[in-house]
């Protein structure tokens, strides 16, 4: 058992949907959130740059002794968590987008994909496309322009339609019965999609994966905290605060950190 916390980051705000499913699940847990919102956004980084980030945010988290880290973030994930894990003793998570229930699933064989340009172009995105999409189609898109409005507090103005108007409608020409969010920031956009999908046509996210899968690697670990106190949960952003105490609890402290 351990009291350490849990360390999560992202490029920004998108990983709080990966928190609130953690922290949902894991209520004693403590945690400590690394909102990385000045480099905002990963996805038209290079792998180079983006590993340099990821590097730079568990140095951090591991400063702070964190036993676990959640790379809340795909583009960090698919170009970093394989050098992450060789280099630091710790266990990591990751998340990925969920090609292969939607893959298994889809009855018009044509799912959607809305990623970045990072995550789209990584080694591990096409492995495990390729590992499941036989005879499907995969409309693959990527967000451009959508986590800097979402960055910017901006999930529901005309500019955000237009954007996801403009990226839904050749996945709605391809029949798509799936659409895979690919981006932790996108499950915030959740409201705003619905209004553009036939209501056959389902959205898949993986943050409850990812929150089971921390409990499981917790568990196999010893690393599980079993005390039943309020925990103790750190949000820290070097980017606009507000915008990221907009779309937590009132309860959680939220700090400007320059990281
Ligand atoms: N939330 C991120 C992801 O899941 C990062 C998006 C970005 O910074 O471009 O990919």
């Amino acid at each position: 058992m351990s009291t350490k916390p849990i360390g999560i980051f992202d490029s920004g705000i998108g990983g709080t949907s990966i928190f609130k499913e953690i922290h949902a699940l894991l209520p004693h847990e403590n945690c400590i959130y690394l909102a990385d919102s000045k480099n905002a956004p990963y996805g038209n980084k290079s792998k180079t740059k983006i590993l340099e980030l990821s590097i730079k945010n568990t140095e951090l988290l591991l400063n702070k002794n964190c036993k676990l880290i959640v790379v809340a973030c795909n583009t960090a994930t698919t170009n970093a968590i394989q050098q992450l894990r060789s280099t630091y003793d710790v266990p990591f998570i990751g998340i990925e987008p969920a090609i292969k229930p939607a893959a298994l699933n889809t009855q018009t064989r044509a799912v959607g994909i809305l990623a970045t340009k990072g995550t789209l172009s990584s080694e591990l995105f096409h492995k495990t496309t390729d590992l499941y999409s036989n005879g499907i189609k995969v409309i693959e898109q990527v967000g451009e322009g959508i986590v800097p409005l979402i960055e910017a507090g901006e999930t529901d103005s005309d500019a955000m339609k237009a954007l996801l108007e403009t990226y839904i409608s050749p996945m709605l020409q391809a029949d798509i019965d799936y659409l895979v969010l690919g981006c932790t920031h996108y499950p915030y956009l959740i409201p705003q999609l619905l209004t553009l999908l036939p209501k056959h046509v389902k959205i898949i996210d993986s943050g409850l994966a990812v929150a089971k899968q921390t409990k499981a690697i917790l568990e196999q670990n010893n690393l599980l905290n079993l005390s039943t106190n309020s925990p103790n949960i750190h949000f820290f952003s070097n980017g606009n605060i507000d915008v990221l105490k907009h779309i937590l609890d009132d309860k959680f402290n939220v700090r400007m950190l320059d990281f």
